[in-house]
């Protein structure tokens, strides 16, 4: 068992091929993962086609990861061989996911519960850590743990969150109910409706409608408006969003924000936009992620949070390529697309 297959990215805007790789193996604080199920972002294809964030080729992507524990390196504790585990990947030959075998930080690693699937476990990483650095580390609010003091502590406080189908938004949804926001008002296709529901979204907006009939639809709902999570992020929409905002309310965006500086800095106003990063190598957001990675075990064993709907694809790695082009034509509606690469 030396080597392993693993998906190239052989350049920029480059073909995909599979092909054998060394098995890498875990240095001090790492564990080494045999992965059933890695998850797709639309950050894949925004690397491959802006050849952003990729130092060297071939490169192997892939930002979410489960699967088993094999081996373990010196100075691990919370892990032996055999348990299940997620855990978020990294753009390098040995950390990305999508590959049979790759090196994971002990500390930015969770077990799987029983009631969870691998394919189910690997939606979590990206998508719950971009919502929960945002509320728990960009806002600064209270973890929702019984010891943090945080579970239903801004009960009777509204937000919105633009996007509520994507999935940042059904994590950024099921948080906010966690935290006890109220009203959870989202954006998004009327199909969902039904499931946003059942996170914890109390009302869903057409998504489709046009942006001028944002403002009349919150109002209706709220006449306050301290938080926004915008999941989608389109320039027109964030100057919306953050129009929405009380005076001191807080945006959120996962992309940068595009709202003019003169805006932003409107003397007296005091609204504040972050763009919040999943990517565990951010500086300065480590510790507070690794408190998510200790508690998300316990999250999804008692339903506090729940993983998203899925779409496993066919033929293993090979099938990653149809997938990415699937999310860069905008054709992903309420699902993660999850590959397995054994198949
Ligand atoms: N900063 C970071 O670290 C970070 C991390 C993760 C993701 N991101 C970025 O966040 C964005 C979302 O990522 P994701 O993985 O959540 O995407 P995703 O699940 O693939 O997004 C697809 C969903 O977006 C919804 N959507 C598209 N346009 C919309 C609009 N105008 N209004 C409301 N909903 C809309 C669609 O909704 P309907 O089905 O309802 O039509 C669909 O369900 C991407 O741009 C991604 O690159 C950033």
């Amino acid at each position: 068992m030396s080597t392993q297959r693993s998906l190239l990215l052989q350049g920029p805007q480059g073909a995909f091929v599979v092909r054998d790789r060394p098995i890498p193996e875990p240095g001090p604080g790492e564990i080494l993962v045999k992965i059933y199920a890695a998850a797709l972002n639309p950050i894949d294809w925004k690397v491959r086609k802006y050849n952003v964030h990729l130092s060297s080729y071939p490169a192997i992507l892939g930002l979410d990861g489960a699967g088993d524990v094999v081996k373990i390196g010196e100075g691990v504790s919370n892990f032996v061989p055999g348990d299940k585990v997620f855990f978020p990947g990294v753009y390098d030959s040995k950390g990305a996911t999508w590959q049979q075998y790759a090196l994971a930080d002990a500390e930015f690693a969770a077990k799987i519960p029983s009631n969870i699937s691998y394919d189910q476990a690997t939606t979590i990483p990206t998508g719950l850590t971009t919502p929960y650095n945002a509320f728990y580390q960009g806002w600064g609010l209270t973890l929702p743990t019984k010891s943090a003091g945080g579970l239903g502590k801004y009960a009777g406080t509204p937000i919105l969150v633009i996007g509520g189908s994507s999935a940042v938004g059904q994590f950024a949804i099921q948080l906010a109910k966690a935290s006890g926001f109220s009203p959870i008002i989202t954006t998004s296709s009327l199909k969902h409706t039904d499931h946003l529901k059942s996170f914890g979204a109390t009302h869903i907006l057409n998504r489709h409608n046009p942006l001028s009939t944002l403002a009349g639809d919150v109002a209706k709902i709220t006449s306050t408006l301290p938080y926004a999570y915008d999941a989608v992020a389109l320039p027109d929409a964030q100057q919306a969003v953050y129009d929405l905002l009380s005076d001191g309310g807080k945006l959120a965006t996962v992309l940068p924000p595009r709202i003019p500086n003169s805006i932003r800095t409107k003397e007296g106003d005091g609204k504040v936009v972050h763009q919040v990063q999943a990517m565990r190598t951010i500086p300065g957001q480590e510790e507070k992620l690794a408190e998510g990675y200790r508690n998300w075990t316990e999250w999804l064993q008692t339903g506090l949070i729940k993983p998203q709907p899925l779409e496993v694809l066919p033929n293993g790695l090979n099938g990653i390529a149809d997938g990415l082009q699937r999310l860069e034509d905008d054709k992903i509606s309420g699902i993660k697309l999850v590959a397995h690469p054994w198949d």
